[in-house]
C-alpha cells in the first residue's frame, strides 16, 4: 500500500510536469493528467491514493484515453480510495528509463513497446517476431491469455516487473524521406529507426536495411537532421509525432504487430490488497477492449491526416520481406517457453 507520503509526491511531481509541458507545447495539454479537479472529464477523479504512469505519446491516444476512463472505474470500484495520474509525452523519460524507474519503485505503473522488454528477459523475444499475428484481434486475444502467456511473462517478475495487459499498438510499416521502398532492395544502405532490440536490429538487416537503434522521442529530429533516412511505426505515432512532417513516404510493408505492455513495478503491485489488485485488473481489462475499439478509428484519422499532409500510402507486395525474414522465428522460437507459446499463437491464427 503506497503512503500519504508517495502521494504528495506524485502531487508535486504532477504539477512540475504539467508546467514543463505546458510551456514546451504552448498549453497543447500533456503532463500530467488524471488528478486534476472534478471537473467531468476522463480521469479527473482523484483518489486518497494516487498511482503514477509513465507514457510516453499525448493525451489523445487510444491508451492514453482509455487508461482515464479505468482510473475513472478504479476511483469508483474502491470507493475512493485510489485513482491513476497519467504523465504523458514522454515527461518522465523515455520508455526505457520508465521501466527502470518502476524497477526501484519510483514509477507505480508504465506503458512501454514490447521489444524493449528483451534487454530485460531474451525469452519476449517471440512476441515481437515479425509477420508473427494474424490479425489484431488474435493479438490481444493470445497475449493476453495466462495459459499461453504466463510462464513467459512471469520470467520478467524477477526484473521487477510485473506484466498486466497487452495493447494492440497498430501494424508497422516503413517510412522513408527520399524515394518509396517498395521491396527489399530499395532499403539497401538506408538507415532506419527501430526500436531497441536485438530482434528489430536483426529483422531490418534481413529486410535489407540497417536499423538504428533509438527512443522514440527522438525521432523527429533524427528524420529532420537526416541522422536516419526513415523510420517505422503505425499510423499515429506516424502522424502525431509529426514524422510526416519529413518523411512522405509511408509503404505498407506490414512487418511488425508488436504490442505495448502496461507494466507494474512488482512491489507496488505485490504491495495492493487481493480486493484492490482485482478493482484494478477489472479496470485494466476493460481498457484493453477500449483501446482496441479507438484504435481502429484513430488509425483512419491519422492516416487521413496524414495523407492531407502529402503523405504518399504506398501498398507493397509484403512477400519478399516476410521470406527475408521468416528465419528469424526459429532461430527465436526453437525451444522451450518461447517455442511454447509461438506453437500457441500459430495454433490461434489458423
Ligand atoms: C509505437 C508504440 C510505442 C513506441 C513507438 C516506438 O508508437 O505504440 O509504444 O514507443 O511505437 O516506435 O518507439
Amino acid at each position: 500500500m503506497r503512503s500519504k507520503t508517495s502521494k504528495t509526491m506524485a502531487a508535486i511531481a504532477g504539477a512540475g510536469a504539467l508546467t514543463l509541458t505546458l510551456a514546451a507545447c504552448g498549453g497543447n495539454g500533456g503532463g500530467g493528467a488524471g488528478a486534476g479537479g472534478e471537473t467531468g472529464e476522463p480521469g479527473s477523479q482523484q483518489g486518497e491514493t494516487v498511482l503514477r504512469v509513465a507514457f510516453n505519446q499525448n493525451i489523445e491516444h487510444p491508451q492514453a484515453q482509455a487508461l482515464l476512463q479505468a482510473s475513472d472505474e478504479i476511483y469508483e470500484s474502491t470507493d475512493g480510495a485510489y485513482s491513476l495520474q497519467l504523465f504523458t509525452d514522454e515527461t518522465l523519460g523515455d520508455q526505457n528509463s520508465t521501466i527502470e524507474q518502476m524497477q526501484t519503485g519510483a514509477l507505480d505503473f508504465t506503458i512501454v513497446a514490447s521489444p524493449l522488454l528483451e534487454s530485460f528477459e531474451p525469452q519476449m523475444a517471440v512476441v515481437n517476431l515479425p509477420y508473427l499475428y494474424t490479425s489484431p484481434e488474435q493479438q490481444v486475444e493470445v497475449l493476453n491469455d495466462p495459459e499461453i502467456t504466463g510462464d513467459l511473462y512471469a520470467l520478467l517478475e524477477e526484473d521487477g516487473i510485473k506484466v498486466l495487459e497487452a495493447y494492440h499498438a497498430g501494424v508497422r510499416n516503413i517510412y522513408t524521406t527520399d524515394a518509396p521502398v517498395e521491396s527489399p532492395e530499395d532499403l539497401a544502405g538506408l538507415k532506419i529507426r527501430i526500436i531497441p532490440s536485438d530482434t528489430n536490429q536483426q529483422m531490418m538487416s534481413l529486410m535489407g536495411g540497417v536499423g538504428t537503434p533509438m527512443a522514440a522521442g527522438e525521432i523527429y529530429t533524427a528524420l529532420q537532421s537526416g541522422v536516419v533516412d526513415g523510420a517505422e511505426n503505425n499510423e499515429i505515432t506516424y502522424n502525431d509525432q509529426s514524422h510526416v512532417e519529413t518523411a512522405k513516404y509511408y509503404s505498407r510493408t506490414e512487418h511488425l504487430m508488436l504490442p505495448d505492455y502496461l507494466l507494474a513495478s512488482n512491489d507496488v503491485w505485490n504491495g495492493l490488497d487481493a480486493e484492490t489488485q482485482e478493482a484494478f485488473m477489472t479496470a485494466f481489462d476493460t481498457s484493453v477492449q477500449t483501446e482496441f475499439d479507438l484504435w481502429a478509428e484513430d488509425t483512419e484519422r491519422a492516416t487521413n491526416e496524414a495523407v492531407e499532409q502529402g503523405a504518399e500510402i504506398i501498398e507493397v507486395d509484403v512477400e519478399p520481406f516476410r521470406e527475408a525474414v521468416l528465419p528469424l522465428h526459429e532461430q527465436i522460437a526453437g525451444d522451450g517457453i518461447p517455442k511454447a507459446v509461438y506453437d500457441a499463437i500459430m495454433a490461434s491464427g489458423e
